[in-house]
């Protein structure tokens, strides 16, 4: 497996990953596609197996409270792997990488909205320990991952993601 950065040439592809993985709905899919088109994904990286798409991760840019400098913290979302490629470590290896991505191009600490019992395995600890809430109510659910040393100790408050990520109107 090969993981490489997104380039647009892969957007059907990782249109159908999403689609797939969740079950069929496209919203994480046109969330993907926004982002994309708005030049907004921090790190978005693809999966490859056998010159097929199996996975993609994007991270992309939040921001905390009236913090002024927006890229300091990134949102890790959506990740998705196709149902039949699941379970074999595609994930994980997308969201490892992505940590390295993320460090390089300049981000303290990544955020995550999902299920502790997976995301607690990279390190996520429950972000209202940090001082950081968020826009959706959610509690153990938001996450957060210190990238670089002393990241979080001038940041607190409501993190909130980009307008992409808000329903379309059509
Ligand atoms: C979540 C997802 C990206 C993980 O990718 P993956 O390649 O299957 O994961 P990995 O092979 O790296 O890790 C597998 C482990 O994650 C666990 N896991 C997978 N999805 C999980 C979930 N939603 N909640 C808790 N644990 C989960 C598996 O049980 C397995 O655990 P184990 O290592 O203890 O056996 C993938 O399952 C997926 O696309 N799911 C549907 C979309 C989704 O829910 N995305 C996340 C929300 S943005």
């Amino acid at each position: 497996m090969e993981i490489r950065p997104f380039t647009a040439s892969d957007a059907d592809a990782v249109f159908e990953v999403h689609r797939r993985a969740f079950e069929g709905r496209t919203d994480e899919s046109r969330i993907v596609q926004r982002l994309h088109d708005a030049d907004k994904a921090v790190v978005s990286l693809v999966a490859v197996e056998n010159d097929r798409i199996v996975g993609h991760v994007l991270f992309s840019p939040v921001s905390v409270a009236d913090q002024k400098e927006v890229g300091k913290v990134a949102g890790l979302a959506p990740v998705g792997v196709l149902p039949e490629n699941q379970n074999e470590g595609v994930g994980s290896s997308l969201i490892e990488h992505g940590f390295v991505e993320c460090r390089d191009a300049g981000v303290d600490a990544v955020v995550v909205l999902g299920d502790p019992g997976y995301y607690s395995r990279f390190g996520f600890e429950r972000a209202s320990e940090y001082g950081l809430g968020n826009e959706y109510g959610a509690d153990e659910g938001f996450m957060v991952k210190p990238l670089t040393e002393g990241a979080l100790d001038d940041v607190d408050g409501i993190v909130t993601y980009r307008p992409e990520f808000q329903s379309d109107e059509d």
